[in-house]
C-alpha cells in the first residue's frame, strides 16, 4: 500500500459501501464535470484546521464536531442551515465560558450526504430494494427508481454543498457568529429556555464590555469565527474528482472539506478507503468502534501520519455506553506505544443506537411526516425507529474522559449527531422526552440526532467535565 498514491490509486483495491453504476459513460461524464468545478474550501482553510487541531491534540483546545447524520438536499434552506450554526454556536460558547477551552468547531454539513449501510438490500412492503446509501447516490423514497444509484446525484450534492457553504459564510460574513449579538442564536419560538444558557450569555457580555473597555479586546476579533465542515468520505469516486494538487504546498487535498473522515465499516487496512486517504494533506478522522483492533493501529497510523503530526488524526471512538470500559483502554495503549500524537475524540452517538416501535399519529406518512393533503386514516399504524438515550450518550461521554485521565492520555473532543431543530428523536434529557414523543418529530434521514435543547444540555455536561 505504500506504492505511489494517487487520487484513483485507491482503484486497484476493495472498495466496501460503493453503488454499482451500470451507466459508465453517464458516470464518466459527471466525474469529467466536477473534477472541472472550483473548490468548495480553500487549501488555506485546510491548513488552518490542520493547525488548530494540532493545538487540540495538544491540550491546548477542543474539538466541537456535530451535525446530521444524513444531510439531505431538500432540508438545504436558509433556516435549517442557520439552526445547525445556531446550535453549534451555542455549544461552542458554553464550552469556552464554562469549560474555559477554545473550541474547534466542525460542522457535519455541506457535504455529508453518502451512508455506509449494514445490508444491502431492505424489504419494503414486500418488495426487495436496494437500501437508501444517502441523497449523494439514491433517494430516500423506497421505490425501484428512488433507490437506484444515479450518478447525476453527485453534481447535485456538490451545488447543494456549495449554496450551503455559502450560507454559512454569508451568515458568519453578516455578524450571525457576533459574540454581541448572541440573541442571533436563539432557536425560533424558544427564547430563555435553559437559565444557565442566559447566564453564560450575560457573563460573557459583561466581559467582553470589560475587556474592550481595557482596550484589551479589538472590536473586530470577536465578531468573526472559524468554522470548519467536515463528512465521511464514502464515496471515492466523488471525492477523488473533488481532490485537488495544490503547487504552493507540493500536496494533494481533499477540498470539499476541511476534514474528512473514514467510517467504522470502511477502514479495513488494505482496503480502499484508507489508500485514498493517505496521500490528502487534509485532517483526517478514523471512526474506532467494536470491529477496531488494537494491533491494527500502529499499521494505521503508520500508513496515515508517518510524520507524526499532531492534529493530522483524529480518533473517533464509538462503543456505546456498556462497552467503552473495556474496549477503550487497551486502544489507548496502543496509540501511546507507537508515540502518534493522535487527537482523540468520542462519538456517543453511534454506539448507543436502539430500535423501539412507535405508533404513528393519524396524520402521518411511513417516515413519520406530517401529511400535507388529507389524514392518511384514523387507523393507528405502527414503525420501527432507531432513537438513543441522553443518559446512555452522557454515560458514554463521562467514561471517555475518566478512561483517557486514567490512562495518561485525554479526551480533547466530541462528536454528535445533532440539529438545532426541535425534532424528537433522542429520549431522555431536561426536556424528559419519552418514546412516547417520538412520533411526533421524528425527522432524520437516517440516525437519531440530539435536538436543539438536549445539544445545549449536553454542552453544560461536558463543560462540566472538562
Ligand atoms: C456516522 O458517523 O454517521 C457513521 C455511520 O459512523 P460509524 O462509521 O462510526 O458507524
Ligand atoms: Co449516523
Amino acid at each position: 500500500m505504500t506504492n505511489a498514491w494517487s487520487p484513483q490509486s485507491w482503484q486497484g483495491l476493495t472498495a466496501l459501501q460503493q453503488p454499482e453504476y451500470p451507466d459508465q459513460g453517464a458516470l464518466e461524464g459527471v466525474l469529467a464535470r466536477l473534477r472541472s468545478l472550483p473548490p468548495l474550501v480553500g487549501p488555506g482553510e485546510v491548513d488552518r484546521l490542520r493547525a488548530l487541531l494540532s493545538e487540540a491534540a495538544q491540550g491546548k483546545r477542543f474539538l466541537l464536531q456535530g451535525g446530521d447524520c444524513a444531510e439531505r438536499f431538500r432540508d438545504c434552506h436558509g433556516e435549517a442551515i442557520a439552526d445547525k450554526l445556531r446550535i453549534l454556536l451555542r455549544m461552542s460558547v458554553v464550552l469556552t465560558h464554562a469549560g474555559r477551552c477554545p473550541v474547534v468547531r466542525v460542522l457535519r454539513l455541506a457535504g455529508q450526504y453518502a451512508k455506509p449501510r449494514s445490508a444491502g438490500t431492505e424489504r419494503v412492503d414486500g418488495r426487495e430494494l436496494p437500501v437508501y446509501r444517502g441523497d449523494l447516490i439514491n433517494e430516500l423514497e423506497a421505490t425501484p427508481e428512488g433507490r437506484a444509484s444515479n450518478p447525476a446525484r453527485m453534481q447535485e450534492a456538490y451545488f447543494h454543498a456549495a449554496a450551503t457553504l455559502n450560507h454559512l459564510r454569508s451568515l458568519i460574513e453578516d455578524g450571525f457568529a457576533d459574540l454581541h449579538h448572541p440573541e442571533r442564536w436563539d432557536l425560533p419560538g424558544r427564547t430563555g429556555e435553559l437559565p444557565a444558557y442566559q447566564d453564560v450569555i450575560k457573563e460573557v457580555r459583561a466581559t467582553l464590555d470589560f475587556l474592550e473597555a481595557l482596550g484589551v479586546a479589538h472590536p473586530g476579533t470577536l465578531e468573526r469565527i472559524e468554522l470548519f465542515t467536515s463528512h465521511e468520505a464514502l464515496l471515492l469516486p466523488f471525492e477523488a474528482a473533488l481532490t485537488r494538487w495544490i503547487p504552493e504546498a507540493q500536496a494533494w487535498y481533499n477540498l470539499s472539506a476541511g476534514m474528512v473522515w473514514v467510517g467504522e465499516r470502511t477502514r479495513a487496512l488494505g482496503g480502499a478507503h484508507l489508500e485514498y486517504l493517505r496521500g490528502l494533506r487534509n485532517p483526517l478522522g478514523v471512526k474506532l468502534g467494536p470491529s477496531a483492533k488494537a494491533e491494527d493501529l500502529p499499521k494505521l497510523l503508520e500508513l496515515l501520519d508517518p510524520a507524526r503530526e499532531p492534529g493530522r488524526i483524529t480518533l473517533i471512538t464509538r462503543f456505546g455506553e456498556d462497552a467503552i470500559r473495556a474496549a477503550l483502554p487497551p486502544l489507548i495503549r496502543a496509540v501511546q506505544a507507537t508515540g502518534h500524537p493522535v487527537l482523540w475524540s468520542c462519538d456517543p452517538m453511534h454506539g448507543n443506537t436502539t430500535s423501539v416501535e412507535i405508533g404513528l399519529s393519524p396524520d402521518q406518512d411511513a417516515k413519520g411526516h406530517r401529511a400535507s393533503g388529507a389524514a392518511l386514516g384514523a387507523v393507528r399504524r405502527m414503525r420501527t425507529v432507531k432513537t438513543r438515550d441522553f443518559g446512555a450518550i452522557l454515560g458514554e461521554l463521562s467514561q471517555a474522559f475518566e478512561l483517557h485521565r486514567a490512562n495518561g492520555s485525554r479526551l480533547g473532543g466530541v462528536h454528535f449527531e445533532m440539529t438545532g431543530e426541535e425534532v424528537t428523536e433522542c429520549v431522555g434529557g431536561s426536556q424528559g422526552l419519552t418514546e412516547a414523543d417520538l412520533p411526533r418529530a421524528y425527522e432524520t434521514g437516517c440516525d437519531p440526532r440530539l435536538n436543539g435543547a438536549q445539544s445545549l444540555e449536553m454542552a453544560f455536561l461536558i463543560a462540566r467535565m472538562l
